[in-house]
């Protein structure tokens, strides 16, 4: 930690805990000390810590070829990217690159080089979240991110999540996009209203726009199904993704319709790493994972024994205002400060996450057993519990 102090600069907030070790839901301090977590990789280790046909896969890889340049052809991108087109309902190809911010940067790159010169807007939705580059930090409308960066970049409308006939004002002779997230994650894990998906589908034809889906988040499996466009049942035109596609190694694609995906010529856009041999290899071994073990049926199953009981709690304690969840993405939201949760949480051996101050995020690996979902439950009502001490005492 001194080091860090002298060495690392101090953008995150870290808790006072070194992780040295993990295997499936299960992680160890440099203290020896285990913790369940159900929130694995900030949401990348969709399959758990360590996976071992990942781990496999990429020690296999590593000893073969590290890297080479996308001026080559690589036997393993072309079968990741087959592998991953023939699990969406639209898509045809992929590009890859490293991260979920990458990802959106190549979707606003296509959408802009796709439409005609004059159109350039993109629509997104209040509360979502793109990423941190600047292009994606634009279409990320919370204005807390924003702060001190100033100008943005320009071409971007701001609609608030769920309002069709407010997307339906935004769009204009310039208007190339709707970018948004199926689920709103870092929001809140924030659910479309009924049909708003659909509506948006049906103005994107209308008006001949692209519909972007980031899928950063909900993607490869999350949701319960492979892509939240499935959960949903809207086909978008571009989808991006990251997070858990590689299973906790670095990695991110888009993935277009074959038509769209025409647009980004050579020259028009690249990623040194993108697609290299290890995170193809680990995306590969992550896709046969989850279907060798049958883990879209299991995260669903897993999702819904978790929301059920976290229902049962909301009725238990009143500051509990909301359950909301898509297969293994839960978000619990509250009346009262969720920071104090999640740090008794840590004491007490559990590892999860709050965004937006007062929901706490769980999004535990799909593997997850339902012994430990139950341990996790119990250490969730013993805090809940706590929390509630505290306000009839405070
Ligand atoms: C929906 C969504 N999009 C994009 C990003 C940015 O991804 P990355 O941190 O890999 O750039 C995130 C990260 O949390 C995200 O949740």
């Amino acid at each position: 930690m001194e080091r860090f102090e002298k060495f690392v600069i101090g953008n995150y907030r870290r808790y006072p805990v070194a992780l040295v070790r993990g295997e499936g839901s299960t992680v160890w301090d440099s203290d020896g000390r285990e913790y369940l977590d159900l929130f694995p990789g900030w949401g990348c280790n969709l399959l758990g810590h360590c996976p071992a046909k990942v781990v496999q896969a990429v020690q296999e890889q590593v000893a073969k070829l590290i890297h080479v340049p996308n001026t080559w052809y690589m036997e393993q991108q072309g079968v990741w990217a087959e592998l991953l087109s023939q699990r969406t309902e639209f898509a045809a190809q992929a590009f890859f690159c490293n991260s979920g911010t990458e990802a959106n940067e190549a979707a606003i790159k296509l959408a802009r080089l796709h439409t005609p010169p004059d159109r350039y807007k993109i629509i997104t939705f209040t509360g979502g979240f793109h990423g941190r580059t600047l292009g994606s930090l634009t279409a990320t409308a919370q204005p807390k991110y924003h702060e001190g960066l100033g100008p943005l970049m320009a071409g971007f409308a701001y609609c608030p999540m769920g309002d069709l006939a407010a997307v339906r004002q935004a769009i204009d002779e310039t208007t190339a996009a709707i970018m948004i997230e199926p689920i709103q994650g870092e929001g809140g894990v924030r659910m479309p209203p009924e049909r708003f998906l659909a509506g948006l589908r049906e103005l994107a034809d209308q008006h001949e726009l692209l519909l972007i889906f980031d899928e950063v988040q909900t993607g490869c499996g999350r949701t319960g199904t492979w892509f939240a466009h499935q959960y949903f049942d809207v086909q978008p035109d571009i989808m991006t993704l990251a997070k858990s596609l590689c299973a906790g190694i670095a990695g991110g694609a888009l993935l277009a319709r074959p038509e769209v995906a025409a647009s980004l010529k050579p020259g028009t856009h690249a990623a040194t790493f993108g697609g290299n041999p290890i995170a193809a290899a680990a995306g590969i071994a992550m896709i046969e994972t989850i279907e060798e073990e049958g883990l879209l049926a299991a995260a669903t199953e897993l999702g819904e024994h978790l929301t059920t009981a976290l229902q049962q709690m909301a009725s238990d304690f009143d500051f509990i205002r909301e359950v909301r969840s898509a297969g293994v993405m839960i978000g619990i939201e509250l009346d009262i400060d969720g920071s104090p949760i999640v740090e008794d949480c840590l004491r007490r051996g559990l590892l999860i996450n709050c965004t937006q101050g007062t929901v706490l995020r769980l999004l535990p690996a799909m593997n997850l057993s339902k012994q430990a979902a139950d341990q996790g439950l119990e250490i969730l009502q013993q805090a809940f519990e706590a929390a509630g001490q505290q306000a009839v005492d405070s």
